[in-house]
Parts: C-alpha cells; sequence; structure tokens
C-alpha cells in the first residue's frame, strides 16, 4: 500500500517543491497549509507539475490542536514533514513571542499528536544551519557544536530540535525523528511552476537578485565587502531547492525503510561548495546574461562570515547527494522570476496568483505601515542613544537605519506598482 506523507506548510517555496519530489516517488501527500505567507500559486503549480489535480489539500493551522487532531483522524499518516512556521530573522527579532508561540506551538502539537497515532509516525524536522551560528571551522559537520541562535527565529530551531530528540526519546520507539539542517536553498523547479515568491521585499539574496534584474528593484545591496574572506563578501553553500527537496524523499524513505541507526537522526543538507555573495552575483549575471545593479553596503547585523555544510554523512548515509551546479540553479531562479513577470503582463490569476488586487494592494499596504513604523521605531531607539553608544556602533547603526530607510522605500514602491498595474488592467478593459 501506499504511505502517506503529510506535510505542514506543504503550500510554501520548500514544501511545494518537496510535495512534487514525493509524489514523483510514489508518495500519497496531504497538502496542510494556512496560507500565512504564501498564496496558492505553488500548490497549483505542484499540481500541474505532477498532474495531480486530486491532491489534497487542508487549510488549517497546526497552533490548532483540534485541527491536527481531526487531520490525523481524517488520514493515515506515515509520516508528517513539518515546514509550517515562520521564518523571517528580522521580524523574528522585532516580534519574538509571536515566533515562540506559532513556531513552538505547532510543532509541540504535531509531536503530540503524531506520537499519540497506532502504530506510530515518523517525524521529520526542517531545521537550519541557522543552529551553527558563526562557526569556528568550516565545512560544519552534524557534530560541529551548536551556538546560541542570534535571532528568536533562530531560536525556535534549536529548540525544536531539542524538542524532537527528548519526544523521541521518551516515545519509546513510537516516535521516529530526522532532522535536516538546510543550508541556503535557492533556485526554482525546471518547470519554472513554482519557486520562491516573498512577500513584500526579500530579505534573502537570489529573490533579491531576480527582482532587481528584472527592474523590479533598482539596486541590490551587497552587505558588507571587508570580511575576512577571499572577496570580502560572505560566504554561503547555496544548495538548489530540487536537490533540497529530493534529500526529503530520501530521509522519509530511511524512516519507512526501518534503515535509521538511532531513532533521531541529524544530517547537514548542503553542497559542501562555498560561494561569496559577489560570485553568485556575477555567476547570475554571466549564466543569464542580465546585469544586477548592485553596489557595497555595510555589513547586516546578525551575519555570519562564512558557513557551508560537509554533506559527508547524507551522501554516505542516506545516499543523497546535490547534484546541480550553481549555474543551473540560478538560470531556473531567473526562469522562474521571468514566469512571475509574464503572467503579471498576461493579467492572468488563473495560478491563483493574488485573490484579487484588492487583496494584493491591501497587503502591499500592511507591509509598507509595517517598515515604516519599524524605520521610525529605529530613528527612535538611535535618537535615545548617548553620544558615546553612537559613536561606539556607528557602523551598525549606520547599517540598520539605511536598511530600514531602503524597506520602507521599497515597500512603498511596491504598493505604487500593485496599483499601476490595477489602472492598467481597468485601462485595458475600458479600451477592449
Ligand atoms: N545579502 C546581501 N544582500 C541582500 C540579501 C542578502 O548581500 O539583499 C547577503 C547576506 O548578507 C548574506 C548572504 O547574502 O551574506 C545570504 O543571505 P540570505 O538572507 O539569503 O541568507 P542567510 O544566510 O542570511 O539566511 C539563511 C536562511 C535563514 C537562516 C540563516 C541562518 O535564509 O533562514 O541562513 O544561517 F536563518
Amino acid at each position: 500500500m501506499k504511505k502517506t506523507v503529510l506535510v505542514s506548510g506543504g503550500a510554501g517555496f520548500i514544501g511545494s517543491h518537496v510535495t512534487v519530489e514525493l509524489l514523483e516517488a510514489g508518495y500519497d501527500v496531504v497538502v496542510a497549509d494556512n496560507f500565512s505567507n504564501c498564496d496558492r500559486t505553488c500548490f497549483e503549480g505542484v499540481k500541474k507539475i505532477t498532474g495531480r489535480e486530486d491532491l489534497p489539500l487542508e487549510v488549517m493551522d497546526f497552533c490548532d490542536l483540534k485541527a491536527v487532531k481531526a487531520l490525523f483522524g481524517k488520514y493515515h499518516i506515515d509520516a508528517v514533514i513539518h515546514f509550517a512556521a515562520f521564518k523571517a530573522v528580522g521580524e523574528s527579532v522585532a516580534k519574538p513571542l509571536m515566533y515562540y508561540k506559532n513556531n513552538l506551538e505547532s510543532f509541540l502539537n504535531v509531536l503530540e499528536v503524531a506520537g499519540a497515532q497506532p502504530g506510530g509516525c515518523n517525524v521529520l524536522f526542517s531545521s537550519s544551519a541557522t543552529v551553527y551560528g558563526e562557526p569556528d571551522v568550516v565545512p560544519v559537520t552534524e557534530n560541529t557544536p551548536r551556538k546560541p541562535a542570534t535571532s528568536p527565529y533562530g531560536n525556535t530551531k534549536t529548540m525544536c530540535e531539542d524538542i524532537l530528540r527528548d519526544t523521541v526519546k521518551a516515545s519509546e520507539g513510537a516516535l521516529k525523528g530526522i532532522l535536516l539542517r538546510y543550508f541556503n536553498p535557492i533556485g526554482a523547479h525546471p518547470s519554472a511552476l513554482i519557486g520562491e515568491l516573498p512577500r513584500g521585499v526579500p530579505n534573502n539574496l537570489v529573490p533579491f537578485i531576480t527582482q532587481t534584474a528584472i527592474g523590479k528593484r533598482e539596486c541590490l545591496n551587497i552587505f558588507g565587502n571587508d570580511y575576512p574572506t577571499p572577496d570580502g563578501t560572505c560566504q554561503r553553500d547555496y544548495i538548489d531547492i530540487v536537490d533540497l527537496a529530493r534529500a526529503h524523499v530520501y530521509a522519509v524513505t530511511r524512516m519507512m525503510e526501518g534503515k535509521m541507526k538511532k531513532d533521531c537522526e541529524v544530517f547537514n543538507v548542503g553542497t559542501g561548495r562555498p560561494v561569496s555573495v559577489l560570485e553568485l552575483v556575477n555567476a547570475f549575471e554571466k549564466v543569464n546574461g542580465v546585469k544586477v545593479p548592485h553596489k557595497f553596503a555595510p555589513r547586516r547585523p546578525g551575519d555570519v562570515t562564512a558557513i557551508w555544510a560537509d554533506p559527508t554523512l547524507a551522501n554516505e548515509e542516506m545516499g543523497w547527494k546535490a547534484t546541480r551546479t550553481v549555474e543551473e540553479t540560478l538560470k531556473a531562479a531567473w526562469a522562474w522570476e521571468c514566469h512571475l513577470a509574464q503572467q503579471k503582463e498576461a493579467g492572468s490569476d488563473d495560478t491563483g496568483k493574488a485573490t484579487s488586487l484588492k487583496d494584493q494592494i491591501l497587503q502591499a499596504a500592511d507591509k509598507a505601515n509595517e517598515a515604516i513604523s519599524d524605520a521610525i521605531d529605529k530613528v527612535k531607539e538611535y535618537s535615545a542613544l548617548s553620544p558615546e553608544e553612537k559613536k561606539a556602533k556607528q557602523d551598525e547603526w549606520n547599517s540598520k537605519l539605511t536598511e530600514a530607510a531602503e524597506k520602507a522605500s521599497d515597500s512603498v514602491k511596491d504598493i505604487v506598482d500593485d496599483i499601476k498595474e490595477g489602472a492598467d488592467k481597468l485601462f485595458k478593459g475600458k479600451k477592449d
């Protein structure tokens, strides 16, 4: 009989790619999402790629214990992959309680209900390289000591890792767990039907690059060129999203086939290849034949200098290996951005891109409101500092204030773009 995998947060960037790979590997999948941080574009894209119009979707919040119980009552779930969580580092610093409440409660509910299933359950948690903090030695192995996280978001990853480990141990075999520590997932499915869809101004590098290349953003800020790295910019382990998604299939199969060596295992999911910010920007321009206007800006607070994975354990134990080159991945990322632009041009709403233009504008307005309030708070915070404090942390504050001002300005630009789009549509309608 086919095994069923529940993918919580399955309509998001990583969740949708994992769903495709699971379906293609022959698993049944139940997607569950509350759409708090994504729209239906990727869910619709998954159905198109796999031809599975019947793909089950449960719109629900994992913080609602009753709903989680009902979900497990409705389907026989053999494994859960838990993605449903907030993930913006900066936002987590501003709203720690929101992050602790959402990210911990949802996972606790999953474990409580999964652990009570007759016959037990397998749980795969999406962790992050953030748990290593600023490592003393690179590349990092799974035994590299974890460091205190620099954000509440990072703390929730470390805490959920510990919660899973303890719960598996206490479950006496009912639960099995795998923690996958992701490095930097980038790119999009080769079909260009699913990809990353950040709301408002992107925090992550690659969506910012693609949006700048297409003209949605004026200029990419490269945060810091004075790091102790070969070209002065930070180094990361950028992993293709499809490679990353495939790692989940290997991990789930390992759990289902009873091949685990311990009841709770940890694997790094990376390529083992460090790439600097500047190298990534240059590679993107070269492989896609487009320009990405960029300038150097002050360091972004909280960034680590360099981190990349030693993926030997995942390669040897799980038999999984990243296969795609950075160039292939950057091509896919660009194809996805171009696909989104075409959709917008055609005014097509059939992929469920936004429920309506009105919602889109209201969302953009909410984002702008947040970004402007954040900028005002930062200016107030800065003004309240003593001259000595201002002097001591001048660089850090320059970067914080510049970033906040740019975010506010970009978010206002987003509203203007949305309003223009609406006006264009209205005008087209009149003409036709
Ligand atoms: N960067 C820029 N300009 C930008 C955006 C990013 O120069 O506009 C730089 C960053 O300073 C960093 C690199 O690009 O050096 C990568 O930044 P990302 O934001 O794309 O990714 P991070 O490595 O900061 O974050 C990732 C995940 C987080 C996770 C974090 C912890 O996205 O979820 O790793 O390691 F918490």
